[in-house]
């Protein structure tokens, strides 16, 4: 089969894309012939070996893919040869073929296509995870999201809308602005990009502000992080909820703690795959609603851009230059 393979650290240009054999499900394992695969940020992070997961060398990346069941391995049950699938394919997703615990997939309903279920799981579980179980997100709530037009971006206002929330988009042009409210977002804030001075910080707090009626705004997504995340959280509400998620501008925070004191606030750290890893059931439980609400059309991955699998590295090297919006995806047809 064909793969894209990560042979040495680098950046995309250094994957290649070859030949390898093709892998045989083992116990509890279904080989997938894959559709569409989905490109998430943590994908830039690994190949650099920036990510918190370190796979050995070489390995292919990708973490989720939609496809056909094309074989099972013994002990699989519920499943059988030629079900529609979308499954979470820990580094091997880039590729025609890819295993999955038979744990870690779900059945794809025929009315969602395979390139919206293929860039789905992580960002949709990711937001989901964070809305549900950290923030606890209540209808009529307020919802500021970072980076809203991104992948994560996009899947927290799409669930937020479909939780009841008043969702503010923040992001760093006009164009991603109208993509978050393609999504569905109610208000839309463009930040500055590069180093912000402190007025400029201080005028995104308060563009924040002036929209919540001086009341801050009740939840907090920040998938960015940098000079964005503590202006973000000078605008919060009494008693609200600061979700860490991560640091796509780069530098890591450092908050002064005054400021959860004051308001009262929570910070709340986000880690999606640690927590898939540690309730599974948890998991499967929220992948499984994802999945119905897509079904019913509650909610609507927004698939803006695919690339044929060979060109796995441009799908890279465009989000990494911040040029993406929404889901991306390598197709294999
Ligand atoms: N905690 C978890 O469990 C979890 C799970 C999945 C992803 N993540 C993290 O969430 C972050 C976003 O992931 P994603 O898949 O949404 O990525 P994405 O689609 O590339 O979106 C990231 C957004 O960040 C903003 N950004 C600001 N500075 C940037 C820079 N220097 N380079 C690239 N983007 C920049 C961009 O929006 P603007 O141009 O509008 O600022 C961009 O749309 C990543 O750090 C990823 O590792 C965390």
């Amino acid at each position: 089969m064909k793969a894209v393979v990560c042979e040495e650290f680098g950046p995309p240009e250094k994957l290649v894309v070859k030949e390898v054999p093709d892998p045989v499900p083992g116990e509890g394992q279904v080989l997938i012939e894959v559709k569409a695969a989905g490109v998430n940020f943590p994908d830039v992070l690994v190949i650099q070996d920036l990510y918190q997961f370190k796979p050995g060398l070489p390995f292919t990346p990708g973490s989720e893919v939609a496809g056909l069941v094309k074989a099972l391995g013994s002990g699989v049950k519920g499943v059988k040869v030629g079900d529609r699938v979308l499954a979470s394919t820990p580094w091997s997703g880039f590729a025609e073929l890819a295993l999955a615990d038979a744990s870690r997939l779900i059945h794809l309903p025929d009315s969602v296509s395979f390139e919206m279920a293929g860039g789905f799981w992580t960002t949709y579980g990711t937001s989901y995870n964070a809305l549900k179980e950290r923030a606890h997100l209540k209808e009529g709530q307020t919802l500021l999201v970072l980076g809203a037009a991104g992948g994560v971006g996009v899947a927290a206002i799409d669930i937020g809308k479909a939780m009841g929330a008043r969702v503010i988009a923040a992001a760093s042009s006009e164009e991603k602005i109208a993509v978050a409210k393609q999504v569905g977002a109610d208000e839309g804030i463009v930040y500055p990009t590069g180093e912000l001075s402190r007025e400029q910080q201080k005028a995104f707090s308060d563009q924040i502000k002036e929209l919540t009626g001086g009341e801050g705004v009740d939840v907090i997504y920040d998938p960015v992080g940098g000079d964005y995340a503590e202006p973000a959280l000078r605008a919060i509400a009494w008693d609200g909820t600061y979700l860490v998620v991560g640091f796509a501008a780069g530098p890591i925070p450092r908050i002064p703690l005054n400021l959860p004191l004051l308001k009262q606030c929570q910070i709340s750290g986000v880690f999606y795959g640690a927590f898939a890893g540690r309730f599974p059931e948890a998991n499967a439980k929220n992948t499984a609603e994802l999945v119905g609400m897509m079904a019913e059309g509650r909610i609507k991955p927004l698939v803006t851009k695919t690339y044929p699998l060979e060109d796995a590295a441009q799908a890279l090297t465009d989000m990494m230059n911040r040029k993406v919006t929404g889901s991306v995806v390598l197709v294999t047809d």
